[in-house]
């Protein structure tokens, strides 16, 4: 058991396991883009450390950049306002491959894809390290996950609880109840 923050948690998922199942979705994505230059685009904060090491193990040429996301409530009664920071790329008839740590409601990468798709991309397919169909509230459909995973809160490799916890190089699940395993 390890505290993040106030939080207890628990083992999840251990770095061997984690690394074995990105080589198996970069080798997939690999047979995929072969001659496609896909262009990643890595979601900060939380997937700097999976599109590193997704990236590492893909063996077609391939460009990286990354995206921020930033969200604010407008003063009107239009809801929330969302902005992609970061991309400099031209994505017009690119093959854009977003690269996530975790498509939790499906909210933010449903946001990311409207943005995205402004720019006439040729193919958007979404990676995402680990996906919870449960909590999934939009029609978000992942093509390389890693791991589907129960609705319960996570953190590690990339992951955080109130900003901690990223450098963990394992996956840890929020204990059941304090105190308990
Ligand atoms: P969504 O918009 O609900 O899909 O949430 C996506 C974002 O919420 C992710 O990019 C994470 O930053 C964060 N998130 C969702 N679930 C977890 C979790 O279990 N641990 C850490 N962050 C999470």
């Amino acid at each position: 058991m390890i505290t993040v923050g106030d939080k207890d948690f628990v083992p999840f998922i251990e770095r061997k396991t984690i690394e074995a199942r990105i080589a198996a979705l970069a080798l997939q994505i690999s047979q995929d883009y072969q001659a496609k230059r896909p262009l990643l685009v890595g979601v900060l904060n939380g997937a700097f450390m999976f599109a590193a090491d997704l990236m590492k193990e893909i063996s077609v040429p391939c460009e990286i950049s990354f995206v921020k996301v930033s969200s604010y409530q407008q003063a009107a009664s239009t809801g929330r306002v969302t902005q992609l920071i970061g991309l400099q790329e031209d994505l017009t008839g690119r093959h854009v491959v977003i690269v996530e740590d975790i498509v939790d409601t499906g909210l933010t990468m449903s946001e990311i894809l409207t943005e995205l798709q402004k720019q006439n991309p040729r193919s958007v397919e979404i990676t995402t390290l680990l996906f919870k169909p449960e909590a999934l509230r939009k029609a978000i459909r992942p093509r390389y996950v890693g791991f589907e995973i129960a609705n319960r809160f996570v953190v590690g490799y990339g992951l955080d609880y109130n900003g901690l916890g990223r450098n963990l190089a394992d996956l840890y699940v929020l204990a059941e109840a304090p105190g308990v395993a």
